[in-house]
This record gives structure tokens, sequence and C-alpha cells, in this order.
């Protein structure tokens, strides 16, 4: 079996986040926060050992600054819904992943207008293009940090400038990239960021986060939480997270995290583009075949989107699990926004993405079958 859909769910992870799961299920399982007893005193030490390091892994000084969540979803949402309201004006991109794109489809149902900017061919988007879109009224720019089907990464820094010195708070989502590369998030001027904790984090499904600068403060999406009659805590991260945590989650992606901090992301990072630069050579130049997105992969997520003419992505996928014993992910990859912009849309494109424990030969034997799928 070749796992090559770690832009989907990273797999496997690192053998100390199966651990820690299960330390924290059969040897820590108090509710952390909602008691002074030491079981649940283990579990909120577990939950701020993950919490300290995601903050650290993101050079942020303050972890409470750092809300965890179900997924990037989640994180968005409450970003963005709890942050704007009827009569903002919102500035995005034409290729953002539904997370994104529907959020604000509904947010422009309830008065909020938005704007959204085009990328070049390779999905690479103008920094000058989103300041030009910044009006009186414009509240935020919410951009994803690499698309889930170009893969481009986004010059944040640039992006972050112009958003800093027009008095914008500046988003984005780092679902394709956190934990896959070295991100200085305040150092590139990003305000609020989301990330799922799956992916290249290495924690398990359910996980995921936002980060907020100091002296942005969303709105609740979600009311409940802990204390008696009131409102529910009135500081972060309590005030964004009612409702018991997924403490064996979240101890899981600590450990991933552990694990990334360990390695280092600068290596993580050259690991992946290594592999990514391996299968756009081995597929570039192979007849019928074409690529979505930039030809360097080191302005790549570590995903790489393309088409066999004559071969539909579906039947790509299904070719590649049952020929070759190869788990690509093939369709719209929920972004059909993207797909409208790369002109996939709607049967969109097969899907590769390696991760950290992808080797060499996998690769190869990927390279191999897109050979024949396109020869036949
Ligand atoms: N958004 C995830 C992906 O790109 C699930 O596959």
């Amino acid at each position: 079996m070749i796992y090559l859909d770690n832009a989907a769910t990273s797999f496997p992870k690192p053998e100390s986040v199966y651990q820690r799961i299960s330390e924290v299920l059969r040897e820590k399982g108090g509710n952390p926060g909602k008691a002074s007893h030491t079981l649940a005193i283990e579990a909120s030490r577990i939950v701020f050992r993950a919490r300290e390091s995601v903050a650290m892994l993101m050079g942020v000084p303050d972890s409470s600054r750092i809300i965890f969540t179900k997924n990037a979803t989640e994180a968005i949402n409450i970003a963005l819904k709890g942050l704007l309201k009827p009569g903002d004006h919102l500035v995005t991109s034409t290729f953002e992943h539904n997370a994104v794109a529907r959020c604000v489809l509904r947010l422009e149902r309830s008065g909020v207008e938005a704007t959204r900017v085009a990328p070049d061919e390779e999905g690479f988007l103008s920094p000058a293009s989103i300041g030009e879109a910044i009006r009186r009224n414009t509240r935020m720019v919410v951009i994803s940090h690499a698309s889930n089907v170009f893969g481009a990464i986004q010059p944040l820094d640039e992006i972050g400038r112009i958003c800093k010195t027009k008095g914008v708070i500046f988003m984005s989502d780092a679902a394709q990239t956190m934990g896959a590369m070295p991100l200085d998030v305040r150092g590139m001027g990003v305000n609020v960021l989301a990330a799922t904790g799956h992916k290249a984090l290495f924690g398990p499904q359910g996980t995921g986060f936002l980060y907020v600068e100091e002296g942005i403060e969303p709105e609740p999406l979600v009311d409940g939480g802990s204390g008696g009659e009131g409102a529910h805590a009135a500081e972060l991260p309590e005030r964004l997270e009612a409702g018991t945590l997924n403490t064996p989650g979240i101890g899981g992606l600590g450990a991933g995290v552990e694990f990334l901090l360990s390695e280092k992301l600068p290596r993580i990072k050259a690991r992946e583009e290594a592999l990514v630069d391996m299968v756009l050579n081995g597929i570039s130049g192979i007849e019928r075949v074409s690529l979505i997105g930039p030809r360097d992969a080191s302005r790549r997520a570590a995903l790489v989107s393309f088409n066999i003419e004559g071969v539909s992505p579906s039947e790509a996928g299904l070719r590649l699990d049952r020929e070759f014993g190869i788990m690509a992910r093939c369709g719209t990859h929920c972004a059909p926004e993207a797909h409208r912009q790369a002109g996939t849309w709607p049967e969109g494109s097969i899907r590769v993405s390696p991760g950290y424990f992808t080797n060499e030969g996998e690769i190869e034997a990927l390279i191999r079958a897109v050979k024949k799928l396109a020869s036949r």
C-alpha cells in the first residue's frame, strides 16, 4: 500500500502520537478544567502542554491565543462569523476551500460584502491586487496559505504588510502548510490563522486550532461551557472553547507538534519538497498529463494536482488504488472554486500528496503507474 493522500490527512503518524493518545485515554482520563481532582489536573496539563507546543511552533509568545477546535473548518467559522458584521467588507480569493468559500457566501447573505481576487495561472495571488481590492469598509483579508488544489504558497508576508498599512485584519487558512514548513505567523503580519491538527501536524482527526492575535476578539460561535450563572469565561482560550475538549486528540496533536519541534520544520520542508520535485519531474513530461499549479517545488505545499487526458479523475483514483495500491485523492477536493479557477470543474483532478514518511520508491511507483494510465 502506498499512501499519497497526506493533504487530506497524514498517515502514518509518529509512534509518539499513538502512545500519547493511549496514555491520555488509559491513564489521564479526567475532564480538563472541569474539576480539581488529580485526573482532571493531569488532563489539563495535557491540554496546556499541547497549547504551549503549538504556540512554540508558530512563534507565538502567549499560548492562550491558541483556541483548540475540531478542525480548520470550525476555526475558520469562528473567526469569520465571530469578527464580521453586516456592512463589513472582506477580501478573499477565487480559489478558497469550501471552509472559507461557503462561510463567505453565508456572510454575504447576512449583509457582509466580499471581493474575490483571482490568482495567476500557477495559482499565485499578486499582493498588489489584494491591496487594490481593500476599501474603506474592509475589515479583513482571508486567503489560504496554499490552496489544496493549486498548492501555490502565497506571499503572506507581502500581503501582511499591505494589510497592516491599511489597518485590515489579515487571516490565513494554513490547513495545507502548518507543520509542513516554518511559518513565522507574527513576522508575516498574519493576525488570525486557522489550522488543522490531522495533516502536517500529525495529530488525529478531530483536532485543529485558531490563533488570534491580542486585541482581536471574535464573538463565540458556540455557547455553553463551565461555571454557574452568567456568561462563560471572558478570557481566551476558554471563551471560544465551550464544552468538553477532545483531550485525547489534543494530546495526540501535542505529541505530533513535539515531533516536529524535534525534527525541525526546515528539514520537513526540504524532505517534502524533494519528494514533490520528484513527482513534478516524473510526471510533467508524460504525454497527456497536465499539471495544475507551480512547476517549482520550492513554491508549493506538498501536493500535486494533475489530470490525464482521456482518464477521468474518478477512474484514475479507482485504478491507482485497485491496480497499483496507491491512495490518492481524486475529484474536487471540497474546493469547487479552485477547480473552476483551474479550469478543471466539474470533474476535478487527481491529487497526490507525499508526507514526511513517504519514500522515493513510492514516488517511483506512482510515476510508473501514471505512465501506464496515460498510455492506455
Ligand atoms: N480539505 C482536505 C483535502 O484537501 C480534506 O483533502
